[in-house]
């Protein structure tokens, strides 16, 4: 028997919330209990079907209840991840981990100790363009890979409690080291603006450097008026390229120009062909429910989950170096 209980139905808890109420009705899991401090919101949310409180402690006190799903303010992941995890739930934890190394340290530690299932919410890990790309990547197909990135644009009120470097540099710094297979990128640069609120940035460039000689690059920005929401990862690489939009679960975009240089005398001439670009569908899948069935795999199966929390905790670690000197490299922990 797998019970849920979720806390936090803001923006992106209902999002939650409505996966939740799909898996309990196709039998995925037994039992849901929604929480919210503001109960208004969770009252509308939960409607006659799903039983609801507004005080978390009562999920930890619900024998039926083996996973806690916090989407709450990053700055409680930490203080309600602990408590669940010592309460003896499995928990998944929506991105960033939390808001520092030490923290981050701390909740993994506790989840060992106390032998439970800590998992990060990751999400474009489970993007089906991003699981297409990882197997693309695996087979060779781009030949020799050149550069990746990612323009994450939108044109939003800012958070009030992070910066678009934990919003959401946390997941091209976890994402590029996914597909690549590495834990960390051998450098990592950034910077960054802060036009509206001091210490938040609505802005960040982020560089990272990878063996043989693989590079990504990634803008991230909430003040974006032109291109309001644009979300695309793209892949270069000499033999064939590709762009994922985000914004689509179903299909890629293919070029299979080649993009590469060869030797004449000592000197090594680039040679760039015409290509086609094609699109190609793949099965649609809607990520956050990928990553919600992964969780609930986790707690029948006890293995760990693909957005694991080790590396949760290798992306803040990235994070709050990148923001506190500029730049991350592994070695100089
Ligand atoms: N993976 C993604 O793509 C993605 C997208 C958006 C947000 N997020 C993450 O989700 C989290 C929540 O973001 P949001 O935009 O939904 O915030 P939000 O402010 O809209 O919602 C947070 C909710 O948590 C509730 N809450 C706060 N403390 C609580 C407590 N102790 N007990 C019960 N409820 C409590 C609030 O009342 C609110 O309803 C953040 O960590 C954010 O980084 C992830």
């Amino acid at each position: 028997m797998v019970g849920i209980g979720l806390i936090g139905t803001g923006y992106w808890g209902k999002n939650h919330a409505r996966n939740w109420k799909r898996m309990l009705d196709d039998g995925i899991i037994d039992k849901l209990v929604f929480c919210d401090i503001d109960e208004k919101r969770v009252k509308e949310l939960a409607g006659d079907e799903i039983p609801y409180t507004t005080n978390y402690k009562d999920l930890l006190n619900d024998d039926e209840i083996s996973g806690i799903d916090i989407v709450t303010p990053s700055n409680t992941h930490f203080p309600l991840g602990k408590e669940a995890l010592i309460a003896g739930k499995d928990v998944f934890v929506e991105k960033p981990l939390t808001m520092s190394t030490k923290e981050a340290e701390e909740l993994v530690s506790t989840a060992e100790n106390c032998k439970k299932i800590l998992m990060v919410g990751h999400i474009f890990r489970y993007h089906p363009g991003i699981l297409e790309v990882k197997k693309m990547i695996e087979k060779g197909d781009f030949g020799r890979m050149h550069y990746m990135y990612t323009t994450r644009m939108a044109y939003s009120t800012p958070r009030r409690d992070m910066g678009v470097m934990y919003a959401l540099g946390v997941h091209e710094l976890d994402l590029y080291c996914y597909l690549l297979g590495v834990q960390y990128p051998n450098l990592a640069k950034m910077t960054k603006g802060s036009f509206l609120q001091p210490n938040i940035e609505e802005f960040a460039s982020i560089l990272m450097e990878f063996d043989n000689n693989i590079s990504g690059y990634a803008t991230e920005s909430w003040m974006s008026p032109f291109d309001k929401k644009m979300r695309t990862l793209t892949i270069v690489g000499s033999r064939k390229s590709v762009k994922v939009d985000y914004m689509k679960h179903n299909e890629i975009y293919v070029f299979d120009g080649i993009m590469e240089s060869r030797q004449d005398g000592n000197q090594r001439i680039p040679f760039v062909s015409e290509g086609e670009i094609r699109t190609i569908s793949i099965p649609e899948k809607e990520p956050l429910r990928e990553e919600l069935c992964d969780f609930v795999n986790s707690i029948n199966t006890r293995k760990q989950p693909l957005a694991d929390m080790y590396s949760g905790m290798r992306a803040v670690e990235m994070v709050e170096k990148c923001l506190r000197d500029g730049f991350f490299r592994p070695d100089e922990n």
